[in-house]
């Protein structure tokens, strides 16, 4: 689909009548039609909305159409009842000036429609959320429920208003929508009752025949077939195009969103439903003896059905239907009704039992959807009222609908023309006054208080005596007939005097949009609006509350004899309410076209069309459009819309506002003759020119915007810097903090240390210093204590000398005084008692000390050294004879318990101790060894049993030797056997003697000096054996092994000579022919702790012995 960007863009026609050109009625038809033709509904005069209706859906409605209006200028794109609303809207919101959509035209131009349509718009754009979509809801559900009560089938309109409405939407200071509140205006109620040809009673009745479920018709009593019942017309009963069963499930379901309780829809229904039923009831004629007729319900079922449905008790309302009550004063006076009172008093019941009910369901609407908040409100008006109408026949209804378009073209007029021309005089503007029709003289007609056809009939209906429509005429003719906009048969207007198309009971009104005329039957009526009393005291005693609620009047607690105002004096009142709202509200209009008369799209009759043209008064409105300005506003609002686009007033202007809209003006070299200063305003004269500033400021928002953003970017990366310089700040201060903290502790712990080692060096001196005090001190003691000593000693040597010379004198003494007492007392004493005192106490003495001998005697081991101390010194040589005495006392007792061989063994180990303690190393180590002698067991052990038999004598050692090998150093196993004369050498395994070697012809034998078990078995030179040479062996029980040959050695040579034993490191042993030295060197320890002996050349072997731990 093409977008357009502009109203300029691809124009069909010209989008703004005001840029018409030339300007004529009929270039200005022509350019409607051009524009119908091409699907192009909606035209602009200035800011006003013509729009034709097209009779059949256009693809223009859409979302994406929504979102392409949304926040555009008005003029940005082509002519829609969307930008209309756009700007609306965001002149609510953003200007904070409440507005009215004003929508005018005839019958079935469009009006409810488009109302429908801004309201949608509006609530596509405003905003969203849960609440605020709950109350669109409600708003927009509000309209299939006032519609299915208030809409029907005219000639004109297959789904016309039969009520006005006016609807306030209140917006938030954000714009979003609160609630709202509906004004309804006279529903022309005599449809329910009675419909011209070839229309239909309101929609309610055929949608609940068609689309209720048998179930609920069932309940509420009624038959499908809509020929059932009196108050349905039958000739239209189905509309080409209205599914009424679909359109009672969209009521039902409006219902529940708007709010409706389930029982409440249940009691609207039962309402509905009675007022056919009521349309049902008949009444028949019966003579009463006075000779009058008095009516009687003909068939009760129908009475009965009603009845039962709205909980009344049957006979009091068949009663209302035969008598009348009426109550002057204190007086009751009850007449009879006849026949066609009792059809008068259904139908009048029948019509106040829907109106209503059409009134409480507004109210109840308007319960819904008022606004929660009490906070001041946005208020956004839009009326929909019935359109202008002349039907062959005009009653009442199409007079007070009439007058109502008269008061709403005055005020179009008041806005749009007189105010727009009188605000150019205002404002100093020079100005060419343009002539239009002013139907304020037609309002005066009908609505002036003193003489005005409302007023007349009021007055007619209120005065005492015969009453009718007649006298009202009557009335009319003598107070009207010389009005210029007034027509009747009898006019005293001679002008009309020979006009005999006017029937006699008619009059005509010359209206802005026609001359309508009006059948005065039933306006009195009509406009009395009575339900006789016993009707609605019936009502009141239904047991249904809504009928109740519907009936306050027929309480007979409250019972009120004055008359209630008159229909159309109520309505003068809420037209003259509604005007005085629309009057505090900006105006939007949208001018309704309708382009044929047969509901027909792509229909476009010129005449039909001319005809509104002229008498909406579009022509003048485009001719005070153009000859004016396009576009105004005040000084100080225009300067801060556009102060951008100059750099002097950017961003304020200091000073006065109309200055700084010259200087913008100036400085965008605006020509002259497109704008005018008024006295507080600015016009604008081209919509062009405003095009130009409105393009110009976008593109300044843009720059700015990007101005803007561009600040922003830099603040929020300035801050974003600043944000991250502090933390790094704070960063670095915790980081310096935690540096110092360590590098304090660091400190801390060396000062710790270095304080430690002064205080230790403090108190080391010191106690050096303590020491050395108390050395002193100590030494002081001691020398003090020597010399105390000294002194002591002295004083002591000084004392005992004193003493001795004390004891001396006193022996001396003694002796001079024993010598003298002997000398005195000899010859009483025999000469020897002293000899036996001294021979007794000596024995005593000897006696204490043997028996304390015995008992501190020593053990019995003859190596315990010890012995008591002596007692006295005379005893000192006794004591040590007897320490003599008793050690070879022990010893002899120790002996006495050797066996012989066991004596044998120690004889041994005292030889071996005598040849080998302190010269071999290997010697401590054999000591604790028991000399076994016959390891091998060789008598016993029969694998030895050849060798043993080869030895005769007794084989005193019997062991495994290694038999060197002079060429490499390595050993052979070889057992050695001993024996009192040999020494033998026999293999290992086969026990065959390899050497014996009588003991005569060894020599001697050579061993080490350290820890190994090598020996050499030197043979006698010159001697049998030595043939062969010497053997070097080696041997665990290296030292048994050389004690025994010592010992056998020496007991088996005949001279006696022992057999020698060197102990040197270093010997030579004959091998055959070559003397080979032996060499016993300390060697690494090795594992096995073994000697090893290697050859080192033909004279030297050397054995390597690990050195002992
Ligand atoms: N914009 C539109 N697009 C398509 N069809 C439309 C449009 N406007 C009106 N109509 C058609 O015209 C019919 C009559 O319109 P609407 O009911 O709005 O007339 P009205 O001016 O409200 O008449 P009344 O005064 O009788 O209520 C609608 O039922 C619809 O079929
Ligand atoms: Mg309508």
């Amino acid at each position: 689909m093409e977008v357009k960007t502009s109203l300029l863009d691809n124009m069909i026609g010209v989008g703004d009548m005001v840029l018409l050109e030339p300007l004529s009625e009929d270039s200005f038809l022509e350019n409607l039609r051009k524009r119908f033709d091409h699907n192009e509904i909606y035209t602009y005069i200035g800011s006003v909305v013509i729009s034709v209706n097209p009779y059949r859906s256009l693809p223009i409605y859409s979302p994406e159409k929504v979102e392409e209006y949304r926040n555009r200028n008005f003029y940005e794109l082509s002519p829609h009842i969307y930008a209309l609303a756009d700007e609306a809207y965001r002149s609510l919101r953003d200007q904070d000036k409440d507005q009215c959509i004003l929508i005018t035209g005839e019958s079935g131009a469009g009006k409810t429609e488009a109302s429908k349509l801004v309201m949608s718009y509006v609530a596509a754009v405003c905003g969203k959320g849960q609440e605020v979509n709950k109350v669109k809801e409600q708003l927009l559900q509000s309209n299939p429920v006032l519609e299915a009560f208030g809409n029907a089938k005219t000639v004109r309109n297959d789904n016309s208003s039969r009520f006005g409405k006016y609807m306030d939407i209140e917006f938030d200071f954000k714009g979003d929508p609160l609630g709202g509140v509906i004004s309804n205006y006279l529903l022309e109620k005599s449809r329910v009752v009675k419909q011209p040809r070839g229309e239909r009673n309101f929609h309610i009745f055929y949608q609940l025949l068609s689309g209720a479920s048998d179930d609920t018709l069932k309940k509420l009593k009624l038959n499908r077939d809509f020929s059932k019942y009196n108050y349905l017309s039958l000739d239209s009963a189905v509309v080409t195009g209205l599914d009424d069963a679909a359109s009672f499930r969209t009521v039902k379901n409006a219902m529940q969103i708007v709010g409706f309780m389930e029982d409440e829809v249940q009691s609207v229904l039962e309402l509905v439903a009675a007022v056919l039923k009521l349309g049902n009831i008949e009444f028949k004629p019966e003579s009463r003896c006075n000779g009058a007729d008095e009516s009687r319900v003909k068939d009760k079922n129908d009475l009965k059905e009603m009845c039962e449905l709205l909980g009344i008790e049957q006979t009091v309302l068949e009663r209302a239907f035969s008598y009348r009550t009426v109550e002057a004063k204190l007086e009751k006076v009850s007449t009879t009704l006849n026949v066609a009172q009792a059809y008068y008093a259904r139908d009048a019941l029948a019509k106040n039992l829907y109106i209503r009910l059409f009134s409480w369901l507004v109210t109840r609407i308007n319960e819904s959807i008022k606004a929660q908040t009490k906070s001041r409100h946005k208020v956004m008006g839009v009326l929909d009222i019935y359109g202008f109408e002349i039907f062959e026949d005009n009653s009442f209804e199409q007079f007070i609908i009439n007058y109502c378009n008269e008061k709403l073209q005055q005020i179009f007029i008041e806005l749009t023309l007189r105010e727009e021309q009188e605000e150019y005089v205002r404002e100093g503007i020079e100005w060419t006054n343009i002539e239009y029709f002013n139907n304020a003289i037609i309002c005066d007609l009908i609505e002036n208080n003193q003489n005005g056809i409302m007023a007349m009939l009021d007055e007619e209906c209120l005065r005492p005596g015969t009453v009718t429509d007649e006298t009202f005429l009557d009335k009319l003719n003598t107070v009207c007939a010389e009005h210029q906009h007034f027509e009747s048969r009898l006019s005293k207007n001679s002008k009309f005097l020979n006009d005999h198309s006017l029937p006699h009971s008619c009059f005509r009104i010359q209206h802005y949009a026609g001359k309508v005329l009006y059948c005065v039957e039933g306006f009195v009526d009509k406009n009395n609006d009575l339900l006789y009393r016993d009707l609605s005291q019936a009502m009141f005693k239904a047991n249904h509350s809504l009928i109740k609620q519907l009936f306050p009047e027929g309480n007979p607690a409250k019972v009120n004899l004055k008359r209630p105002p008159t229909a159309g004096f109520q309505f003068k009142a809420s037209v003259g309410t509604l005007m005085k709202n629309l009057q505090t509200k900006n105006p939007n209009y949208i001018r309704c076209i309708k382009p044929n008369d047969k509901k027909a799209a792509h229909i476009f009759t010129e005449s039909l069309v001319c005809h509104q043209v002229r008498y909406l008064g579009l022509m003048e409105n485009v001719r005070v459009r153009r000859a004016g300005y396009a576009f105004r506003q005040l000084y100080g609002p225009c300067l801060e819309r556009y102060k951008m686009l100059c750099k002097r007033t950017w961003p304020h202007w200091r000073g006065p506002e109309r200055e700084g809209v010259e200087v913008l003006m100036a400085d965008l070299q605006v020509p002259t003759e497109e704008f005018s200063y008024g006295r507080s305003k600015i016009f604008i004269r081209n919509p062009r020119t405003l095009f130009f500033l409105e393009e110009r400021r976008r593109q300044c928002l843009q720059d700015l915007a990007t101005l803007i953003q561009k600040i922003y970017r830099g603040w929020k990366c300035r801050t974003h810097f600043l944000l991250l310089k502090k933390s790094q700040i704070v960063v670095a201060a915790w980081y310096r903090r935690y540096a110092q903290q360590k590098k304090y502790q660091k400190i801390k712990s060396a000062t710790t240390v270095v304080q430690s080692y002064t205080r230790g060096w403090q108190a080391r001196k010191l106690l050096r210093e303590l020491k050395h005090q108390k050395r002193c001190e100590e030494a002081a003691s001691t020398i003090a204590a020597y010399w105390h000593g000294a002194q002591a000693r002295r004083e002591l040597r000084r004392l005992k000398e004193e003493a001795r010379r004390k004891h001396a004198v006193a022996v001396i003494w003694a002796c001079w005084q024993g010598l003298k007492v002997r000398r005195e007392y000899r010859k009483f004493f025999r000469a020897n008692a002293g000899k036996k005192i001294y021979n007794f106490t000596i024995q005593r003495i000897m006696q204490k000390y043997f028996l304390a001998l015995r008992r501190t005697l020593p053990s019995m081991s003859p190596i315990d050294k010890s012995w008591p101390a002596r007692p006295y010194r005379f005893l000192d040589a006794a004591h040590a004879e007897l320490r003599a005495i008793f050690h070879l006392w022990r010893c002899k007792k120790y002996r006495s318990q050797f066996t012989e061989e066991k004596k044998a063994v120690y004889e041994e180990k005292l030889e071996a101790s005598e040849l080998f303690k302190d010269k071999k190393s290997l010697y401590p180590s054999s000591v604790s060894q028991p000399f076994k002698g016959d390891y091998l067991e060789i008598s016993k052990n029969p694998k030895y049993h050849k060798l043993s038999s080869c030895v005769e004598e007794k084989v005193l050692l019997a062991d495994v030797v290694n038999k060197i090998n002079r060429a490499n150093g390595k050993g052979a196993s070889r057992i050695l056997l001993l024996t009192k004369k040999n020494v033998l050498l026999a293999d290992q395994k086969t026990g065959q003697v390899k050497a014996s070697v009588a003991l005569p012809d060894l020599a001697s034998v050579s061993v080490s000096t350290q820890n190994d078990g090598f020996f050499a078995l030197k043979l006698r030179e010159g001697s049998a054996s030595a043939v062969k040479g010497d053997f070097l062996l080696s041997s665990e029980h290296l030292i048994e092994t050389i004690t025994k040959l010592h010992h056998i050695g020496s007991t088996a040579s005949d001279d006696g000579v022992r057999l020698n034993v060197d102990i040197t490191d270093e010997f030579l042993v004959q091998f055959k022919q070559d003397k080979v030295c032996v060499k016993f060197i300390q060697g690494a320890p090795k594992n096995g702790n073994g000697a090893s002996c290697k050859r080192k050349n033909n004279r030297l072997l050397e054995v390597s012995v690990p050195a002992t731990a």
